[in-house]
């Protein structure tokens, strides 16, 4: 989850003479935004680079959720200020931002902190980047972290093809924003604000531009996905379920995917999407964070365990081939090895494909924070290892489970060896093939000979 990417691209202007680096920490919806923002800069003669050093604009685009991901930026930040400094000495100016929840989250604390900072934006103002960079421009520092009351998505230029073709044949699309669930570990709330859902037509129009562009999987995103909720064309009122079918109708778009969804927020034509829709991938990504129901109230997830086990039972009948992926925390506050033991039995049960573990990391302003019972941090070393451990097991039982079946594969890329290619599964693996067997952007059927740690091998079927 707290994976780094560099934004790839953008596209640059022409004769935009400035170069603009963005380092992306956090979930996916990050990386969406960093290619928004990049492509918005580029509007304003940036061109993205991948090399710091030649960068006139630094962007840490940054994640709140763990202590570690948040501190991470500090360090990095650290780095960046003797950056700028060598620059300056050879006349060149460096602007610093930082962007993401932890500049929601800290505001003008981070420029406190390192005052090498010049601008702080959170995630629902990047929006306004060229403004505050104009305002930067004048001199000062900028500091725009409330919450905008206009629509950020109806104020950024649309992407363009070549930006978006530049960057793939699959793609994500946030339709959803914010939480209101206030689980009692998480920071998301206070970082993203409440939940609001973006609208049918805009989703549809950008869904239809990344066909457009050669687009063939897209990935709907959002803190809680399936709490998106819209009005249809005809006044009706839609679920995340109806808007996949909406969607499946786009010329071009031949697989969807949609991450994260709660457990407590899957309706009946979301599950029926699963059994109706063929572009659907089955795969879904559905934390449960613990197998115990003290904890879980503890947490405030609002469900117990066996509503998880039930709703997955109802999952599999509409699509028997989905493959389950989840996100577990160990050590939160009151865990004893009983409940430890609890989310054990229910990894056990569930059978998952893949899933994150995380230790508890209190986090400020958030109640579990103040709650009593801390675990040790051995204690939830331990515990982590052994959950990961079965995960792994689970993993792999998965990856060896694919031997010899026959399955779509989406070509994506060149793969590492000359003459390879390599693709996606419908469950998210990559699928090394010859490159003989199909082109960039191809779905084609394969017949897989082997299998890696992760990778599959395969040939056309
Ligand atoms: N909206 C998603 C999760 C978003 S955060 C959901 O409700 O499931 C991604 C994951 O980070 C969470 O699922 C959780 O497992 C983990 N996480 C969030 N806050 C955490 C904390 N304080 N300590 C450790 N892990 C945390
Ligand atoms: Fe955080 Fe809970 Fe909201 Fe997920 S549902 S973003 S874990 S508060
Ligand atoms: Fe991190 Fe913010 Fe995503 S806290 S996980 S970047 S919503």
């Amino acid at each position: 989850m707290e994976a780094e990417t560099t934004v790839q691209d953008g596209g640059a202007r022409a004769g935009g003479d400035k170069k603009v680096f963005v380092k992306t920490y956090g979930c996916q919806m990050n990386v969406y935004d960093s290619q928004r923002m990049t492509d918005a800069l580029a509007q304003e003669g940036y061109a993205p680079t991948q090399v710091i050093e030649e960068a006139d604009l630094v962007l840490l685009n940054t994640c709140h959720i763990r202590e570690k991901a948040a501190e991470k930026v500090y360090s990095e930040l650290g780095r960046i200020r003797d950056l700028k400094a060598a620059r300056a000495e050879a006349g060149r100016e460096t602007v610093i931002g930082v962007t993401g929840c932890v500049a929601q989250a800290e505001g003008r604390e981070i420029i406190r902190r390192a005052p090498a900072v010049d601008l702080v934006v959170g995630p629902q103002t990047y929006h306004r980047l060229p403004d505050v960079l104009a305002r930067v421009r004048g001199g000062g520092k900028v500091v725009e972290t409330d919450y905008a009351i206009e629509d950020k998505f109806a104020h950024l230029p649309a992407q363009k093809a070549a930006q978006v073709a530049r960057r793939g044949v699959t793609a994500f699309l946030t339709v959803q924003e914010g939480c209101d669930k206030f689980c009692t570990f998480c920071v998301v709330p206070y970082t993203r604000g409440s939940e609001t859902s973006r609208s049918v037509a805009q989703i549809v129009a950008e869904a239809e531009r990344l066909a457009e562009a050669g687009v063939r999987e897209v990935t709907l995103l959002g803190q809680n996905v399936n709490a998106w909720h819209g009005e249809g064309p005809d006044g009706s009122e839609w679920g995340l379920g109806r808007l996949l079918f909406r969607l499946a109708e786009i010329p071009g778009l031949a697989r969807l995917r949609y991450t994260t969804s709660h457990p407590r927020d899957m309706d009946d034509e979301l599950i029926e999407a699963h059994r109706d829709l063929p572009s659907l991938m089955p795969y879904l990504h559905l934390p449960v964070q613990s197998g115990s129901d003290r904890i879980l109230k503890a947490m405030n997830r609002r469900h117990k365990a066996a509503d998880y086990l039930r709703l997955i039972e109802r999952i599999r009948a509409a699509r028997a081939d989905i493959a389950m992926s989840g996100d577990f925390i160990v050590g939160f506050p009151g865990e004893t090895d009983a409940d430890f033991e609890a989310t054990m039995e229910m990894v056990r049960q569930v059978g998952y494909a893949s899933a994150f573990s995380f230790k508890y990391s209190p986090r400020p302003g958030t109640p579990g924070a103040e709650m009593d019972g801390h675990v040790d941090e051995a204690v939830k070393d331990e515990r982590l290892q052994r959950l990961q451990a079965l995960i792994v097991e689970q993993q792999h039982a998965f990856t060896v489970s694919m031997a010899g079946r026959t399955m779509s594969t989406l070509i994506e890329k060149p793969g590492r060896r000359a003459g390879q290619r390599v693709g996606r599964s419908p469950w998210l693996q990559p699928v090394i093939v010859d490159e003989k067997a199909g082109g960039i952007g191809e779905i084609i059927e394969v017949r897989i000979t082997g299998t890696g740690q992760n990778s599959l091998f395969a040939e056309p079927a």
